[in-house]
């Protein structure tokens, strides 16, 4: 492993490996002249990073608002080919502390596995950038660590989205001005899911290279980063997904984009408890769960179900976009959506009184570019308006997370708010 280390170097290129050979430690401004473009580091380059970069790309010619001036991974060959197809040279970096060094660098998008999410994100904002970070907020076993990203990026001078882009979707933002507006009268349950086909993706994670091994090309050690220490192995490395130690199955890797609208559509805070169900039903190779349900009660009064499993996919409301349409119901009527309108349906009880179906166009449905130029503009402008916030992130989490704590213990997760603390 130390030959890792020795030549972690050897991926940086470019004008900034002199300077920062030669120490030099660079912050830059959060918030650069209006009419410059931030300086975006891609920090991991598999799978996710290509929606990034080909979002950023379309954002470099269209708003010319962003720039990528530097890429990060530890397997250097999806590295290559990232830069490749960016097709211009770029900072190389295998280290993301040295990446976070680089004065070229105003922002950051974030697309590694579940577990580095939380420790990449808070050293970028501590180093004054800003930050796009793909869900989950943290691992499953990194309830603190989320606890202590949500406080940090609350004082930092950056921003920090995160990357639950059907946050991106007006319909959410819609649904939540009509509860707001009172619409369903007091909301006191609210359903949504996700349902799919195939263990991520019919043939699973692909494995870019089975004779991979470490090396100067591949650091080890950095993949594990605070998980157990194992000797290297190729699935584990490319196939992360299936492993507890760096995943948790749909709680962690799919929710976040069911759950998050319905946390921010209600305006609930900590769940007092949650219950969750479910197994390894139909991917035996598996170690987390491919079926999980959970049920949380919030003190306000509310039951959230997040239904779902990865071994069927019929959504059962519709669907919309690959995940299931939520329903919230209050004891006025419930909302959701049909086709390209949110739909109100009264209750019986105030059907009577005169109250009918409504519908309301929505606007436009998700795009991450959306949601990207959202974190541009409060980066440049200074405003804290994110559609997918730390504050919104956090309590997603520690409901999934209080999901995952139960499941696991096969008892209630209970949130004890004295302590601060999600107690089993
Ligand atoms: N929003 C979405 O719809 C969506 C879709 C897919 C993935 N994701 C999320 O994106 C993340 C990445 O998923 P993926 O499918 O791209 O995985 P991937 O394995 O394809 O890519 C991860 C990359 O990170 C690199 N890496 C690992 N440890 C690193 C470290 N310490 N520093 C720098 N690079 C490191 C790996 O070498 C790999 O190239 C996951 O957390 C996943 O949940 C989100």
């Amino acid at each position: 492993m130390k030959a890792d280390s020795m030549d972690r170097r050897a991926f940086m290129t470019g004008a900034m490996a002199s300077a920062l050979a030669a120490g030099a430690v660079a912050q830059g401004p959060p918030v650069k002249s209006p009419n410059d473009r931030l300086g975006v580091g891609v920090i991991g380059c598999g799978g996710r990073s290509e929606t990034h970069i080909a979002t950023l790309m379309e954002m470099e010619k269209t708003d010319k608002t962003v720039e990528i001036v530097a890429l990060c991974d530890i397997y250097r060959p999806r590295l290559k080919k990232k830069a490749e197809k960016i097709g211009r040279p770029l900072h190389e970096y295998s280290d993301y502390q040295e990446l976070l060094k680089d004065p070229a660098v105003d922002m950051v998008t974030i697309a590694t596995p579940d577990h580095h999410h939380g420790y990449q994100a808070i050293a970028a904002l501590e180093a004054g950038k800003h930050v796009y970070c793909e869900k989950p907020m943290t691992h499953w076993r990194q309830w603190e660590l989320a606890k202590k990203l949500s406080e940090v990026a609350a004082k930092a001078p950056g921003a920090f989205q995160l990357g639950a882009q059907r946050m991106s979707d007006t319909a959410y933002r819609q649904m939540k001005q009509l509860v707001k507006d009172g619409i369903i009268g007091q909301p006191i349950h609210a359903e949504c899911g996700i349902f799919r086909t195939g263990d991520f993706g019919e043939r699973g994670m692909p494995i870019d290279d089975p004779d991979a091994k470490p090396g100067p090309d591949l650091l080890w050690n950095e993949f594990l980063g605070d998980s157990p220490k194992r000797d290297f192995d190729v699935s584990r490395f490319f196939r992360w997904r299936m492993y507890e130690d760096y995943a948790g199955g749909p709680v962690t890797d799919l929710y976040p984009h069911v759950l998050t609208q319905v946390i921010d559509i209600l305006g609930v805070t900590q769940p007092s408890q949650v219950v969750a169900t479910g197994g390894i039903y139909r991917y035996p190779e598996r170690e987390v769960p491919d079926t999980f349900n959970m049920f949380a009660e919030y003190p306000e009064k509310i039951s959230i179900a997040v239904l779902g499993t990865q071994g069927s996919s019929y959504q059962g409301t519709g669907g919309r976009d690959d995940i299931r349409i939520p329903v919230i119901r209050g004891w006025d009527g419930a909302l959701t959506i049909q086709d390209n309108d949110i739909l109100f349906v009264p209750d019986d009880s105030v059907r009577a009184s005169g109250r009918k179906e409504q519908r309301f166009p929505i606007e436009h449905g998700y795009n991450v570019l959306y949601l990207m130029r959202n974190l541009v503009e409060c980066a440049r402008s200074g405003a804290r308006t994110l559609d997918s916030g730390p504050r919104l992130a956090f309590r997603t989490q520690t409901a999934l997370l209080m999901g995952m704590a139960a499941w696991r213990a096969k008892k209630t997760a209970v949130y004890d708010v004295e302590k601060n603390a999600i107690v089993v």
